[in-house]
């Protein structure tokens, strides 16, 4: 080969190198993204945005890897979320301790065989009620996330009550949105990285059914951005990575 044509492939492998490097970060695949985001640092991104490995979406189009681990730490009781995030918890409940509101965390983190049980004894407690087995799957899967789908899965989402909430109910229902505990959360809880993550206006883009008592930390710069925006994480997500 003359050693102007060598000059000339090296050029072009090397544009190609560069064209696939910039296609990559202008268009990374979902799977993509939740590596970059795990991966990220506001170090490593130059952002000025914390908790950068929190921002990523898990639902049914993005499930978890089935490699997944997590570490762990209890933030109330024997409840326990994600290590990294689970200060961000206890300061939120501390904090509305202080302002005199008590909030009761009823589930955090959930292993994935977790996940299938409360699936499976769900719909077995709509079969009881009367519904079809066909009707009774697909509603407990507009409540319960799929095993590997679900942001209890990956320590990221506490559901919180009140504390006397199972004297007058027997299950989690969106009246929950009349007590003092959620209107503090409204106020509050983006301050501390968590967002309502289920709103009722956009159950056909979540999935599921309007869950007032779901928080879910992306972290306090993204909080505040999703909160002021109202979108789902879903929309917001797509337009903001
Ligand atoms: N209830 C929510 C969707 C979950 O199971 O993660
Ligand atoms: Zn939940």
């Amino acid at each position: 080969m003359k050693p102007h044509t060598i000059v000339w492939v090296t050029v072009i492998i090397y544009a190609l190198y560069v064209a696939a490097l910039i296609v990559f970060r202008l268009y990374p695949s979902d799977s993509d993204k939740l590596k970059i985001a795990q991966d990220s640092t506001p170090a490593a991104t130059g952002r000025r945005v914390d908790n950068l490995w929190a921002y990523y979406l898990i639902n049914e189009e993005n499930p978890l890897p089935e490699d997944f681990t997590v570490g762990l730490e209890p933030v109330q009781g024997s409840f326990m979320l994600d290590e990294r995030c689970a200060e961000y918890a206890k300061r939120m409940i501390a904090d509305a301790a202080a302002d005199g509101i008590e909030l009761t965390v009823v589930s955090a983190y959930r292993s994935v065989q977790k996940q299938q049980e409360n699936l499976e004894s769900y719909i077995q407690r709509l079969r009881d009620a009367g519904y079809t087995s066909k009707d009774a799957k697909t509603l407990a899967e507009k409540e319960i996330a799929l095993p590997y789908t679900s942001e209890h899965n990956a320590g990221l989402a506490l559901d919180i009550l009140t504390p006397d909430w199972w004297l007058t109910h027997d299950d989690v229902t969106a009246d929950f949105e009349e007590t003092e505990q959620f209107r503090w959360l409204s106020e509050n809880a983006d301050k501390y990285g968590f967002i309502m993550r289920y709103p009722k206006e956009y159950e056909s883009v979540t999935g599921y059914v309007y869950e007032p008592w779901h928080y879910r930390f992306v972290g306090v710069y993204y909080a505040g951005k999703i909160k002021e925006s109202g979108l789902p994480l879903e929309y917001f997500y797509k337009t903001n990575f």
